[in-house]
């Protein structure tokens, strides 16, 4: 047999009929990439691939792919019930009907592909179990990170290392949004509108912005990472829509991006998960990952760092996510069930409920912007004020009044402190005669251990 030819492998087995829930941007790619790759992936997968049966509300409706050969509905569970249907793929989002949708599936022994981290998020754990006591699977990579393999990465790449900490630009739409502010001066709404138009958003853009998104990517991360139960609600998030552009300017004369980062960390005592606009310095990989762009950085006591980069959201780099767990679904169709990969990494009764960290426990550098009047004595004041708290500042930038009133701003950068001791400090500079407005505060990273 020469390369590239295809295999009769494809004819050995009959092909994989998936039924697929959504046609809309991801639904769309997932047919696009099966029907263009067609070849390879049945070289791959050992036998075809076909969708057969698709649902979506508006069957009316302009797609971006291809749907001749599929039989559509309005009805999703009539795609879940269909029993010539093999695997089903929910591209749908939303809580409801997606959890009712998919525990049917897996009632049924199907395996269930999805790329909604809202719901792995929530009712992942139950999930999971229903389908380890099923023998069947719920696969999730394109939930996290987009088209960026990082869950197959930690839970099998990395498997021999005990992973100590990650942190990831893990929401496209906030990323887009940052990059464009910065680099075109572009306002929010402006920006967000566009990447709604490119399927970059969620159905409520409100989740990419206020940082939900990305939490719900965060808890599904630090499950896999520290072999733990999932965790939303214990995820301490900030989104990037009361960010100024003047911090995105100062940061920039320290040396610094702000991205809007995942964060997770193993102590001793418990593990840290934050989601939160951060100073990182420019030298970092991190703090170039631009536009749509998602990576994640992985700490594993053995291998050191380890980065992952590419497209996090869109329909093709999404459903390039979808089909490989399609590809390792029609792999291990026939598996023990038991000698499968577990769905956090480790098997099922070695799930190991971790304490979860309060805010006041961090430990990290503080940016801090104070608009002050423009007297004598302010800076040792704040200097002062620092220093009660054992506070160290490692920088400093002080701009001219810029209008009549003599206030002007002082930005500070902070060695690494405990949150709560922070929280004191900051409650004490806003006391200060001279503060005259709510102080910002940002939190800096140098992801160097
Ligand atoms: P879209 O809104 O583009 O598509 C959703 C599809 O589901 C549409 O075809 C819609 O039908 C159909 N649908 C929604 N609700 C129902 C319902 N109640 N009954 C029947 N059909 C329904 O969403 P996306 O493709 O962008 O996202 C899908 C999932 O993938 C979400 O969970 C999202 O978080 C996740 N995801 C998205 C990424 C992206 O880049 N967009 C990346 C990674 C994950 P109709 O078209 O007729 O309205
Ligand atoms: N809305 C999400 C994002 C889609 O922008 O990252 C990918 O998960």
């Amino acid at each position: 047999m020469s390369v590239g030819e295809v295999t009769n492998a494809d004819a050995a087995l009959p092909p994989l009929r998936v039924g697929l829930l959504g046609l809309g941007t991801v639904g769309g790619g997932v047919v696009n990439v099966l029907t263009r790759n067609a070849e390879d992936i049945a070289r791959r997968s050992g036998r075809r691939i076909d969708v057969v049966h698709a649902s979506a509300r508006n069957l009316g409706a302009p797609r971006i792919c291809p749907l001749n050969g599929i039989l559509l509905t309005t009805n999703p569970m009539d795609v879940v019930e269909n029993p010539n249907v093999d695997v089903i793929i929910e591209v749908m989002g939303g809580m409801t009907p997606a959890s009712m949708l998919i525990r049917r599936a897996l009632e049924l022994g199907k395996p269930v592909i999805t790329a909604n981290k809202a719901l792995i998020a929530h009712e992942g754990n139950e999930l999971f179990a229903l389908a380890q006591a099923k023998g069947t699977v719920v696969a999730f990579e394109a939930a996290v990170a987009g088209g960026i393999p990082i869950i197959k990465a930690i839970r099998e790449g990395l498997a021999g290392n005990r992973i100590e900490w990650l942190a990831g630009i893990i929401n496209g739409t906030g990323n887009f949004i940052l990059t464009a502010m910065r680099d075109e001066g572009r306002s929010f709404n402006d920006v967000l509108a566009e990447a709604q138009k490119l399927g970059y958003a969620e159905a409520d853009p409100t989740f990419d912005v206020e940082g939900i998104d990305a939490a719900h990517k965060l808890s599904i991360l630090a499950a896999i990472a520290f072999g733990m139960p999932l965790k939303f609600d214990s995820v301490y998030t900030e989104g990037i829509s009361a960010l100024k552009t003047e911090d995105v300017r100062y940061a920039r004369e320290l040396g610094y991006q702000i991205k809007h980062l995942g964060f997770a960390r193993r102590h001793e005592n418990g593990v840290e998960m934050r989601v939160h606009p951060t100073l990182i310095p420019e030298r970092r990989l991190l703090a170039n990952v631009d536009g749509v762009k998602n990576a994640v950085l992985v700490w594993g006591d053995a291998v050191g760092p380890t980065l992952y980069y590419g497209a996090g959201a869109g329909a093709d780099p999404t459903a390039s996510a979808v089909v490989a767990d399609l590809v390792d679904v029609a792999r291990t169709l026939t598996a023990d069930p038991n000698h499968r990969v577990p769905h956090l990494a480790v098997v099922p009764d070695q799930v190991s409920d971790l304490p979860i960290l309060s805010m006041d426990d961090i430990q990290t550098g503080y940016y801090l912007r104070l608009t002050v009047l423009d007297q004598p004595g302010v800076l040792a004041n704040i200097a002062r004020t620092l220093a009660d708290f054992g506070i160290n500042i490692e920088a400093m930038i002080q701009k001219e009044a810029s209008d009549e009133t003599l206030h002007l701003p002082i930005v500070l950068l902070t060695h690494p402190m405990r949150e709560a001791i922070m929280n004191d400090a900051i409650e004490s500079l806003q006391a200060l005669d001279e503060v005259c407005a709510p102080i910002v505060r940002l939190r800096v990273e140098s992801l160097v251990s």
